[in-house]
């Protein structure tokens, strides 16, 4: 299998990919209605959730987009440090809410502090956060955001955005009091790109109902009605959600905590052999992502070239996002990804380096 050490979509392992071969059932099937029963349930265990997990045909987007639209009649708080945060603003603009940015440098982390200041001055109905950030590789504090949220403003939803981490790090939707936490198929649960999963709380499920103009697709109201009878409002991708039942049958196996610690400990070793090496990392110290390191590359490494390189290695890294193309690269190690990849990553990555003449080794 070759490597793709790039954030998402991830490589999936074969025998996930071909239960997707299965032939089709009609979805509103008692067969079918017992697989997407199981997969909802199992994936609560992923979220440490007693709430309900949607499992919707959409990417990550999709859910932010059905985030604001059931969430708030108006008012959004959105906090900003990366592009995907930047993307969950401009989809609540995009839909008619009054949203504000609470803007943050991308290279430092959202605090608590300046999230309970911003909440302070204006009242707002939702507050979106991402986990962590996929552009810059920086996860923010938001166990402690969360907490300052509540303590400020306690009826402010707080909705989380864990697409590039939920699966791989700890995240933990009750005990943390979060109203809404998302994620996508294609990276830390290495499954292909195609399917969104939500987590939503009572409280934010009563909410909704005051909301006018939810939509139709993402209106989470009608999909509950649907979830309550094991099934949903239109087609589902049926293919992608045996994928997900078999695929959550091999995470739990792996276990929940030996899949944090091993992402854990691909972080630290990525990280630690950047800095050997004089790469500039792009998140502070306390900040970075278990999930993707994104360098900042200072030093001026011709990208493509190392991607050259590798790919007659088989692997693959990626280039920085949006603005930062270029001026970072980023190395995933989410989903199957092991150590020992990481370890043949950075072989290559040295044999790489050292084909640069002056490169201060
Ligand atoms: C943090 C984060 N949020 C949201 C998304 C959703 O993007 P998409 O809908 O294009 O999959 C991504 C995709 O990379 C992401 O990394």
């Amino acid at each position: 299998m070759s490597r793709m050490f790039v954030p998402g979509p991830v490589d999936v392992a074969p025998d996930v990919l071909a239960v997707q071969t299965k032939p089709m059932l009609p979805h509103r099937s008692a067969e079918f209605e017992t697989i997407f029963q199981r997969a909802s349930e199992k994936a609560k265990q992923l979220f440490f959730t007693q709430y309900r997990v949607f499992l919707v045909t959409a990417s990550g987007s999709g859910l932010q987009e059905a985030a604001v639209r059931n969430f708030a009649q108006k008012s959004v708080l959105s906090c900003v440090n990366g592009a995907f945060a930047e993307r969950w603003y401009n989809v609540a603009i995009a839909n008619g809410k009054l949203a504000d940015k609470l803007d943050v440098p991308w290279e430092q982390p959202v605090t608590p502090e300046r999230v309970a200041d911003a909440l302070r001055q204006k009242h707002y109905e939702m507050l979106t956060i991402v986990h962590n950030e996929t552009s810059t590789g920086l996860q923010n504090p938001v166990q402690e955001i969360v907490a300052a949220a509540h303590e400020t403003s306690p009826d402010t939803l707080v909705c989380v955005d864990a697409v590039s981490s939920l699966g791989g790090v700890k995240i933990e939707m009750d005990a943390w009091g979060l109203d809404v936490l998302l994620t996508s198929s294609q990276k830390c649960l290495a499954l292909p790109p195609g399917l969104a999963l939500g987590a939503v709380s009572d409280r934010a499920m009563a909410y909704a109902e005051s909301v006018p103009e939810r939509g139709w697709y993402f209106d989470l109201l009608l999909m509950e009605k649907h979830r309550l009878k094991d099934s949903t409002p239109a087609t589902p991708a049926l293919s992608l959600i045996y994928a997900l039942d078999y695929q959550l049958d091999r995470l739990l196996a792996e276990g929940l905590e030996a899949r944090f610690a091993r992402h854990r400990a691909m972080a630290e070793r990525t990280q630690s052999w950047a800095l050997e090496r004089g790469l500039a990392l792009f998140a502070p110290a306390g900040y970075r992502s278990q999930t993707v390191t994104t360098v900042d590359n200072r030093l001026n490494l011709d990208v493509a070239a190392i991607n050259q390189f590798l790919k007659q290695r088989e692997m693959r890294i990626a280039n920085g996002y949006g603005p930062l193309k270029n001026k970072t690269f980023r190395i995933a190690h989410m989903g199957e990804i092991q150590v020992e990849d990481i370890e043949r990553l950075i072989s290559a990555m040295d044999e790489y380096l050292g084909t640069i003449v002056d490169y201060p080794m």
